[in-house]
């Protein structure tokens, strides 16, 4: 029995453990046609509107491709100034026009909130492509696909999240799943940028005590994953904050010599100045195949919620 046709994706804990397990495998099945290898043409006749109040790269193209993949089309903005939001328009508003033209919404607004406000507003499933500060569902969605193969399970594996946990909305996602599987976690990061208190609440209350740190080499010793993060300087009340915390930590090559040799190095992209271009030839980045694997993810989303797949 398909138990997703007509939901919304606005936070991974919408999702059972099993749930996401078969949104994965689902997205396996899909690879070929992300790759551009084998056709199919399940979304013929459907279309997604693409509402992104906030910049993309990944997040907006690999949902498009994923529609266009399957044969759907696409409408949309990539950027709310040439629309009616100009003049005023409420975000209820801008849903309810998307959800008249549309058969499911993608999305991504500054406002924390804003996805599941737009839920409420809109009958068409809304698919949450990051709300403020708050979650990035289908990233994090991606996020266990690619730990899964490359590391062939999620639950198990030692994590490390590092960077700017207080402001990455992926990595809140990404906590508070990866405790319902059963990962050990580390955060490092500088303090005033630690993981929110009711995060780390929540890994408590599925089970895993994460530990807190700031020497990442440390940290690092024994980890099986290192996610590494973008200080958010758009979310920075003070530019003075940022700039006394950007830089502080760099991935490199050398730093990675001391690592398990299959540690494999993640970030949700952009790349600012926090992993070094020299750990791109490593067999530790994986971050590039991460990107691609939105599109088999977010394909498999789309399909699940509108039916077209079990
Ligand atoms: C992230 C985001 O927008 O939250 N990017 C992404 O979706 N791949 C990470 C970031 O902007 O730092």
């Amino acid at each position: 029995m398909n138990c997703f046709k007509g939901r919304d994706v606005v936070s991974v804990n919408d999702f059972t453990n099993a749930e996401i397990e078969h949104i994965l495998d689902v997205a396996e099945k899909m690879v070929p046609i992300a790759r551009g290898e084998e056709k199919n043409r399940i979304m013929d006749g459907r279309v997604m509107a693409s509402l992104f109040f906030e910049p993309s790269t990944r997040t907006r193209l690999s949902f498009e491709a994923a529609m266009y993949r399957l044969g759907g089309k696409v409408i949309g903005f990539s950027d709310a100034s040439g629309t009616s939001v100009k003049k005023g328009e409420t975000l209820a508003d801008t849903i309810r026009m998307a959800d008249a033209y549309s058969d499911v919404i993608a999305m991504r607004h500054p406002l924390m909130g804003s996805a599941r406000l737009a839920a409420e507003f809109s009958k068409v499933p809304v698919l949450n492509g990051g709300d403020g500060a708050g979650q990035h569902p289908t990233q994090c969605l991606l996020d266990l696909f690619t730990i899964r193969s490359e590391k062939g399970k999620i639950g198990g594996n030692k994590v490390v999240l590092l960077g700017d946990l207080k402001y990455g909305r992926t990595v809140h996602s990404l906590t508070s799943a990866l405790s319902r599987f059963g990962c050990e976690m580390t955060f490092v990061a500088p303090e005033q940028l630690q993981m929110p208190k009711e995060v780390i609440n929540e890994c408590i209350e599925h089970g895993v005590t994460p530990c807190l740190s700031t020497n990442l080499a440390e940290a690092l010793a024994d980890a099986d994953v290192l996610y590494v993060t973008r200080i958010q300087k758009e979310r920075f009340p003070d530019a003075a904050e940022y700039e006394r915390v950007a830089g502080l930590y760099i991935v490199n090559k050398e730093l990675l010599s001391g690592c398990k040799k299959d540690l494999i190095v993640m970030h949700p992209l952009p790349r600012v100045n926090e992993i070094h271009p020299d750990v791109d030839s490593t067999p530790h980045a994986a971050y590039f195949r991460q990107a691609f694997n939105g599109v088999p993810v977010r394909m498999a989303l789309i399909s699940l919620v509108l039916g077209a797949m079990e």
